[in-house]
């Protein structure tokens, strides 16, 4: 049998980003393999959302590079990206306040809209794609155990739970990534932990890959993600295992330069 030498999905290399003068992305390289959980972490401004931004193809970076499965992803658009199955959240929630939680589960992306959407309403394979997705939406409120939420109206949500919904909208189309902008900022701590429960879950059942900003060292690293790239600013840091990362000598000097020893090396050490 012959053995698949690269899961590669995606390889950012050498990733800079320029605002005017101001470089928020200095110089980024990593990789995401198939089945891989990943944290993304570093302090407020280091530049953790440009680079997604740049991944997802929202911004154009200013040198470096984006590979997609091994293609050159750099020149595509936010849509193209999103049909090679990596789909994101935005730091920001945004839900449709007054519909329904599976409704908001329900509406399609900007770029399924195409232009012959109304002769495709007519046709019966149509109707069967809308059962389809109803019943997916259902699925995905089973994977994130919360079901019962399906009828509930967005505007009564939690913080907590809106983030939830935002993240069962970006696996309705299967993705094979998941790039997820700080999904558990404000969020309290037991339905933050079940959120991350979930992700890894998700990830081992179905074999996707999870790309996760967090800000908060000490909370990611119980989290059970296979590795961790910190950044620090516009620059990796290092990247490795919790362990590895819990241990690294860089990461405690910033950490602690940054923040106090709030954020690393506090409790249960
Ligand atoms: N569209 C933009 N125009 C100008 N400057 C920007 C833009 N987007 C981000 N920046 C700046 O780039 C730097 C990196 O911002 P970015 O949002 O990527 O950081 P972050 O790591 O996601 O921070 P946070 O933890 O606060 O979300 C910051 O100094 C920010 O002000
Ligand atoms: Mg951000």
């Amino acid at each position: 049998m012959v053995e698949i030498l690269s899961n590669t999905i995606l390889e950012v290399k050498n990733l800079r980003k320029e605002f005017g003068g101001l470089v928020a992305v200095k110089d980024v390289s990593f990789s995401v393999e198939a089945g891989e959980f990943i944290g993304l972490i570093g302090p407020n401004g280091c530049g953790k959302s440009t680079t997604f931004n740049c991944i997802s193809g929202l911004l154009k970076q200013t040198s470096g590079k984006v590979e997609i499965f091994g293609e050159d992803a750099s020149e595509m658009r936010p849509d193209e990206i999103q049909n090679l199955g990596f789909t994101r959240t935005f730091q920001h929630t945004r839900l449709w306040r007054e519909m329904t939680v599976v409704e908001n589960l329900l509406v399609p992306p900007r770029n399924q809209f195409k232009p012959n959407l109304i002769r495709a309403l007519f046709q019966p394979h149509t109707r069967d794609a809308e059962k389809q997705r109803l019943i997916r939406a259902y699925e995905v409120l089973d994977q994130l155990e919360v079901p019962h939420m399906a009828h509930n109206m967005a505007s009564e949500l939690s913080g907590g739970q809106s983030k939830l919904v935002d993240i069962g909208r970006s696996m309705m189309g299967d993705p094979q990534l998941l790039l997820l902008d700080e999904p558990v900022a404000g969020v309290a701590g037991p339905l933050a932990n079940k959120i991350f429960n979930n992700l890894r879950r998700l990830v081992d059942e179905t074999g996707i890959s999870v790309l996760i900003i967090e800000h908060n060292m000490d909370f990611i690293l119980r989290q059970g993600v296979d590795r961790i790239v910190v950044m620090n600013e516009g620059e990796v840091l290092m990247m490795g295992t919790p362990e590895e990362v819990r241990s690294n000598r860089a990461v405690i000097e910033a950490y602690l330069g940054a923040a106090g020893d709030e954020n690393i090396g506090g409790e249960n050490e």
